[in-house]
């Protein structure tokens, strides 16, 4: 039996609801065939070429931003191609993703449409590769001037006079990467020129995102702090976790080894040492802590499903999966004073996705229960807890067997969320509250996520939708403030107390 307590009385303060976010490119079947299709087919319901049912799957997680159009592809796109009249606009070649040509159809109109849909607020990456800075400060003209000035022109004749005050645009996306190989003092000014361009109403103040480091470079947090300190809001971090270091060997998704289950979650929970680091660098400039982190891709990426196009990352989606978010949601919740917005990659048939589509069909996968079972964490008050931990140990990989967070919403209800990461064997938790100041007996519900018979290699296919669902689980009352729940091996739980 082990221990874990929730103590009420200390807080790292609100859980950014937008630690909750998704992101979506122009890349494989993300947008064309996952978010958007031809709105003159009748096979698959949709509303102006939204798809309607992976909508309501995704209203059903209260997302609270949608980051878009890249990624990568956002080094390549210029936003005048994908606005006006659809018929009118010019098809273009995905030259980052596989080559294939794109019609243009969704741009960002269909991108800000598609926000209100969810209910989201949209993140829009500038493009500082191929683009210029007035274009990108026209594009910010065109979602954000109100009706009647130049800028807004355009969105007007496209018969939307209201601004869409678009808050949070990406200064660009990975200059370190894709053949920019961009130094970090280099992309520091090219971030002042183009941020100093972008106009604002002060009733309105944009979040400016700036490139931050891939993975562990230290190096560019410093720079970029040393020579921006606060002329940022945000700067990012990407980290993508994987079974291995060489990015040659990706593993399987699903299928895989005992070992690569291991790696994987030893390499999710590095995500911690990268939050501490890059942001103990960050206080070191800006002790105010003004500029956050935004970690705006992160996300397991394996080998693509055997016959999919390689370029277009389809990738299949297992309990490993929903055990590396769930890992990655309880670290965001708990370093919630430090990190204050974070993008799964990506949203629909795209790496760790929530939703794979088939033609008109719609599979949930195990990470979309994850985010279902967390929702309520958002914009909750982060409660500390402390759990006891054993070591687990595979081959080189060695992590705790336990993963764990708590939040306290507005109507002083508790939802836990814990992990037991261990494939092999059953956790007894005993849950100690204290601090929360509740009556007791008190109204508690639980939920668990568990792939039974098959653990972590449990997965939801288009034959079989329905092997990882969240089922209920029992708690039992030991107590005043104490609980028992038992977590099957390699399964998450989140327990509600009202
Ligand atoms: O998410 C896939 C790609 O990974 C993104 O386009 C890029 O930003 C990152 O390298």
């Amino acid at each position: 039996m082990r221990r874990v307590l929730i103590n009420g009385r200390q807080s790292k303060g609100e859980i950014n609801r937008n630690l909750y976010g998704h992101f979506a490119e122009h890349l494989g079947r993300c947008i064309y065939g996952g978010f958007y299709v031809d709105p003159g087919q009748t096979e698959i319901p949709q509303q102006n070429g939204l798809r309607t049912d992976v909508v309501k799957a995704l209203r059903q997680l209260d997302i609270p931003l949608l980051r878009w159009p890249g990624g990568s592809f956002a080094d390549t796109y210029h936003w005048r191609d994908g606005v006006g009249p659809r018929q009118e606009r010019r098809p273009i070649i995905n030259t980052v993703w596989g080559g294939t040509q794109e019609s243009n159809h969704f741009g960002t109109q269909e991108f800000l449409e598609l926000c209100q849909l969810l209910d989201c607020e949209p993140y829009i990456t500038g493009n500082t590769a191929s683009g210029s800075i007035q274009e990108l400060q026209q594009w910010v003209d065109f979602c954000n001037q109100p009706a009647g000035l130049p800028g807004a022109e355009l969105r007007e004749l496209s018969g939307h006079p209201e601004p869409w005050q678009v808050r949070y645009w990406g200064i660009g996306n990975e200059p370190w990467g894709g053949g920019k190989a961009s130094d970090a003092r280099f992309y520091a000014l090219q971030y002042r020129q183009f941020a100093r361009f972008l106009r604002a109403d002060p009733q309105h103040p944009l979040c400016r995102v700036a490139c931050g480091a891939s993975v562990d470079d230290y190096t560019w947090t410093r720079v970029m702090m040393e020579e921006l300190g606060t002329e940022m809001e945000l700067l990012s971090l990407h980290y993508y976790t994987r079974p291995y270091k060489d990015w040659s060997q990706r593993g399987p998704a699903t299928g895989f080894s005992r070992q690569e289950y291991y790696n994987t979650l030893e390499n999710a929970c590095f995500m911690e040492d990268l939050i501490e680091n890059h942001s103990r660098i960050m206080r070191q400039y800006d002790p105010s802590g003004k500029v956050q982190l935004a970690i705006d891709e992160w996300g397991t990426w394996f080998l693509p499903d055997p016959g999919s196009n390689p370029a277009f990352l389809y990738q299949q989606n297992t309990m490993r999966d929903a055990l590396v978010a769930a890992i990655h949601l309880n670290l965001f919740n708990n370093h919630c004073d430090t990190v204050a917005m974070a993008n799964l990659a990506q949203t629909v048939n795209v790496l760790q996705a929530l939703l794979l589509t088939k033609g008109p069909r719609l599979l949930l996968t195990p990470t979309y229960y994850v985010f279902l079972m967390y929702k309520e964490h958002q914009g909750a008050r982060q409660l500390e807890t402390f759990a006891e931990t054993k070591l687990l140990r595979e081959g080189a990989a060695e992590l705790p067997d336990l993963s764990v967070s708590a939040s306290q919403a507005a109507d002083g209800s508790l939802l836990l969320t814990l992990a037991n990461l261990d494939d092999q064997r059953p956790q007894e938790l005993r849950l100690y509250l204290d601090g929360l100041g509740a009556a007791w007996p008190l109204k508690v519900s639980a939920q668990l996520l568990s792939g039974q018979t098959a653990g972590a290699w449990a997965f939801n296919s288009f034959d079989q939708p329905c092997q990882v669902q969240p089922q209920l689980l029992p708690v039992i009352s030991k107590g005043p403030g104490e609980l028992a729940v038992t977590l099957p091996e390699a399964s998450i739980a989140a327990v509600k107390v009202l």
